[in-house]
């Protein structure tokens, strides 16, 4: 993932669209109907987004911001899944098998700078693809080896030379964060494998799930007896030292992937896991002051969420919704929250006169943000809501109908495998330039908000 980008977020400044009148998406969290019909509106505004299916472009490309079409793609994923509505799925099979590179995406003209946790995004995406059913592409990668193409390309890159093992931030020396291993990266391949292993029932993901898990919680990464999960850990430090920024996105990847090895092997263990982690995720992220609705609780207060932060309880939340599924002990738990969230998150969609939504659910009101990541993450969490309709399902495996072909050698044909291409260099100046130019923008937008302030 790239260093913040806070540029494609603009605040209000059309008085016009502060005078309108504006109708949020009411849903009645009883009334399937009205949550569908929300979601559809939060997709369509997610697609306005997207120009990839256009004369000219190109299928499931972000300039600048790769990892986010398989949050755009595994959001309409879900949305097909919860609702049935067939809208966007010929975009999502063609932007999804257009990125796929050598099968691993891995894309050349991203590979040069993308990260493991960029492409691992991509692979629980294609994951979510074929246990849902969703159709595999005549003629093009299947879903499920996608997955394992994915896979196969990120354990060969596991580090035992530093650390004791796990997965660096990013591929290539060149690139800031290659001198640190962090959660997300982590959590990704733990969770990819785990969901291969429950899916395939081969046991070589069951002991890279243990594997990648036991590596995490001999590091701060990921604490077994306080579930705390941190975000990054330095390599020169000898992965003894902690950034411990708390971001739900990291909780949310481990925890999913515990339901799913606890789901396969039924151990006590995995059950601890799953209900150590839930705890602090319920706890932290959906706090009891904004009564249940889940909050992004370190950039929301002051509203300096970047692009990939906002997309954060929308992953959390369709996470959340798999594992009330796949440990149905947690269901009760989990489903009012989502219930809390799904409301906040409609009402927050009553921006602009046209729906648009915003960034802090709680308020239940728009708070001025527009984006494609608004969008998408509303979308999620509305459709996550629908997890009512699933009691019961669940997760296909290839022994419970899925039909997704597996081909446990794919990937690692672009020569990526572990890092041995030659791309185009990428200095460190680039990230930190879209860094500084966040900077200026959170200071425009202060500058503008104040200068709003005095005005009125
Ligand atoms: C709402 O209008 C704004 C401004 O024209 C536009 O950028 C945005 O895509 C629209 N969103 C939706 C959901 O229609
Ligand atoms: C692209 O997809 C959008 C959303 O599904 C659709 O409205 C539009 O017509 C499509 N454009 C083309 C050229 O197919
Ligand atoms: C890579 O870039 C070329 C040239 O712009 C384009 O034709 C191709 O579709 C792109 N491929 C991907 C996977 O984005
Ligand atoms: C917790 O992690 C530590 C360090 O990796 C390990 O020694 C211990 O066995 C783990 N405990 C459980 C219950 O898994
Ligand atoms: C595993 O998940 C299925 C849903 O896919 C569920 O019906 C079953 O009860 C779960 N098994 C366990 C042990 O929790
Ligand atoms: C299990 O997965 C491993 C790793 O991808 C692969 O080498 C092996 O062939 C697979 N075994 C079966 C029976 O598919």
């Amino acid at each position: 993932m790239r260093m913040p980008h806070g540029g494609l977020h603009w605040a209000v400044v059309s008085l016009a669209g502060i005078a309108r009148v504006v109708q949020s998406l009411s849903i009645d969290i009883n009334d399937l109907e009205s949550i569908k019909n929300a979601a559809s509106q939060t997709a369509y505004g997610s697609m306005l987004w997207y120009k990839g299916n256009e004369t000219g472009q190109i299928p499931g490309a972000f300039p600048d911001k790769w990892w986010e079409g398989s949050a755009l793609f595994l959001s309409l994923l879900y949305y097909w899944h919860y609702t049935g509505d067939t809208t966007y799925n010929a975009e999502v099979s063609q932007g999804m098998i257009w990125q796929a590179g050598s099968g691993d995406y891995m894309p050349a003209n991203y590979s040069s700078y993308l990260g493991n946790d960029d492409q691992g995004f991509w692979g629980i995406a294609a994951m979510t693809a074929a246990e849902i059913n969703f159709p595999d592409v005549a003629n093009g990668y299947s879903w499920l080896s996608l997955a394992q193409g994915v896979f196969n390309t990120q354990v060969a890159r596991w580090d035992s030379a530093n650390c004791g093992g796990g997965l660096r931030w990013q591929i290539f020396p060149y690139q800031a964060g290659y001198a640190m291993k962090n959660a997300i990266s982590n959590a990704l391949l733990f969770q990819l494998a785990a969901r291969l292993a429950r899916y395939t029932g081969n046991q070589t993901y069951t002991q890279w799930a243990d594997k990648v898990w036991d590596w995490s919680a001999s590091t701060p990464l990921l604490n077994n007896k306080t579930w705390n999960v941190a975000d990054s850990t330095d390599i020169q430090g000898g992965c003894k030292a902690q950034g411990n920024n708390q971001w739900s996105y990291n909780y949310g990847a481990y925890l999913v992937g515990a339901a799913y090895m606890y789901n396969m092997t039924e151990k006590g263990t995995w059950k601890t896991a799953v209900d150590g982690l839930l705890g602090v995720v319920l706890n932290t992220f959906f706090p009891q002051d904004f009564n249940y609705i889940m909050s992004e609780v370190l950039c929301e207060p002051n509203e300096v969420c970047n692009n990939n932060e906002i997309l954060f309880k929308g992953l959390v939340t369709g996470w959340l919704a798999f594992v009330a599924l796949l440990v149905p002990s947690t269901y009760d738990q989990i489903l009012p929250k989502l219930q809390a969230s799904a409301q906040g998150a409609a009402a927050s969609c009553s921006g602009m006169g046209n729906n648009t939504c915003g960034v802090r659910w709680h308020e239940s009101k728009w708070d001025g943000w527009v984006g494609m990541e608004e969008q998408i993450s509303a979308t999620d969490v509305l459709s996550s809501v629908l997890v009512t309709q699933k009691k019961g399902g669940g997760p296909l495996t290839s022994s419970t109908g899925g039909t997704s072909s597996s081909d446990p050698n794919a990937g690692g044909n672009d020569g990526s495998a572990s890092g041995k291409t030659k791309p185009k260099p990428i200095t460190t100046g680039d990230k930190a330039g879209a860094g500084i130019l966040t900077i200026v923008f959170v200071g425009l937008w202060a500058g503008l908000i104040a200068f709003m302030l005095i005005g009125a």
